[in-house]
Parts: C-alpha cells; structure tokens; sequence
C-alpha cells in the first residue's frame, strides 16, 4: 500500500503552503511544495535565456532541473534560491510556464517521487485531480482574493521587501484566472475535496482542520 498523501489545492497566497508544512511537520510527514517546481522552471528559464513561452525549451529545462530539498532549504545546480523564487516577477514567470502542458508533464514524476513512508502533505493547483488523485484527503483550501493580497503584503514588506496592495490584488487576480482557466490541470474544487475557507481563520485554526480531517478518514 502506498504512504498516505494529503492533497492541498488552492489559489496563490491562501496560505496553504504554511498549512501544508505545518501539517506535515506535525504528521512527521514529508512536504511538497509542488509550486516551487513551477517557480525554479520559471527562474532557471530565465537565466539560461529560454523564453517563457517557449514549451519544447521550458520542458526541457523543466526535466533536466537540478534541484534539492533539504527542510526549507532550495538549491538550484547547488546554490541556494532564497527568495529569488518569490518575486512578483517569477510568480507571473511560473504561472505562465505552469500553463505548457509539456512542462507539466517533466514535472509529474519528480513530484511522485515525493510519496515516500510514512507519508506526504503535497500542496498545489492540481495535486488532488491529477498528481495524486488516489490520495485519502484532499482539501480545498482558498480565502477571499482581498484577504489573500493582504496576507501576500504583508509577507513581502516583513521580508523587506517594497508592495503596493492594489497592484498585488490585481496581479493575483490575473493568476487567479490564468490558473483557472487553462486546459490543463486548471485550479477548481474536485468534488471529492472539503473546502477549507480560511478568510476568517488562523493558521493554527486550518491547520488543525487539516488533522481533524485526515484522522478522520485514516
Ligand atoms: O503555489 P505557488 O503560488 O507557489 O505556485 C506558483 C505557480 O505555479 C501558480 O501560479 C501556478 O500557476 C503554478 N502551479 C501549478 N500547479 C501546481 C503548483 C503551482 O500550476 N501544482
């Protein structure tokens, strides 16, 4: 039988990749943070010059990744990537080459290799519905595009960097609707996922939703 997974699906900044490290840490799980992949494949695109929306010269950049996981560590060809990942810039980069199906497919197996024992919390857009569609939970978690571009300010301006709030809704919204509309692997609820709302509740409040749940169907 294979290790338990637990899906976490949602828009950007919902706060699912806090939940999803959260709750794996206190499974003693493993953690995939599918949307990091899409955000390397941006950023390495970029420095070797491949253009976004080339698919042939993304995919194959997006396969031949080399990348390591080590806790909240990223290294790309064995430098660390920090934040160079967070940027509005590669945020827009990953959700446009997120968008090639050819690049979604080089991804699919180096995320599978994640589900090792004893088991894993994976968070994305389409863990649920095309990743692990066999996984014992899958939770849909989302909060209003205003909380969310609140949340995404003040993440940067701690982390120091400038923000302006009506460009970050406005940005979001974009990627909201890229993300949703695409043919491949679009962002929606599948019908076998709970909604977890979390506009109006704290990390510690979803987080402990996320554990109710999975006791509840393990
Ligand atoms: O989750 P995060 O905001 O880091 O993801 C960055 C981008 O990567 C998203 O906007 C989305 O387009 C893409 N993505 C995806 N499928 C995933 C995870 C992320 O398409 N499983």
């Amino acid at each position: 039988r294979a290790a338990p997974v637990i899906a976490i699906d949602g828009p950007s900044a919902s706060g699912k990749g806090t939940v999803a490290a959260r709750v794996a840490a206190a499974l003693g799980f493993a953690y995939l943070d599918s949307g990091a992949l899409y955000r390397l494949t941006a950023l390495a695109a970029q420095r070797a010059g491949v253009a976004w929306g080339d698919e042939a010269g993304v995919a194959a950049i997006a396969a031949g990744l080399d990348v390591v996981f080590t806790g909240e560590d990223i290294r790309l060809a064995g430098v660390l990537v920090g934040d160079a990942i967070r940027t509005e810039e590669i945020s827009a980069g990953a959700s446009k080459v997120a968008a090639l199906p050819a690049v979604r497919e080089a991804l699919l197996f180096r995320q599978r290799a994640f589900n090792t024992a004893p088991g894993l919390v994976g968070d994305g857009r389409d863990m649920g519905s095309v990743v692990f569609p066999r996984a014992p939970l899958k939770v849909f978690l989302t909060a209003t595009a205003e909380a969310r571009a609140e949340r995404r300010y003040k993440q940067l301006i701690e982390k120091g960097f400038s923000a302006n709030l009506p460009d970050l809704l406005s940005d979001l919204q974009q990627r909201d609707a890229r993300d949703s509309q695409r043919s491949v692997a679009p962002l929606r609820q599948e019908a076998d996922a709970r909604l977890l709302d979390t506009t109006h509740l704290t990390i510690e409040q979803a987080v402990k939703q996320v554990l109710d749940w999975f006791a509840e169907a393990s």
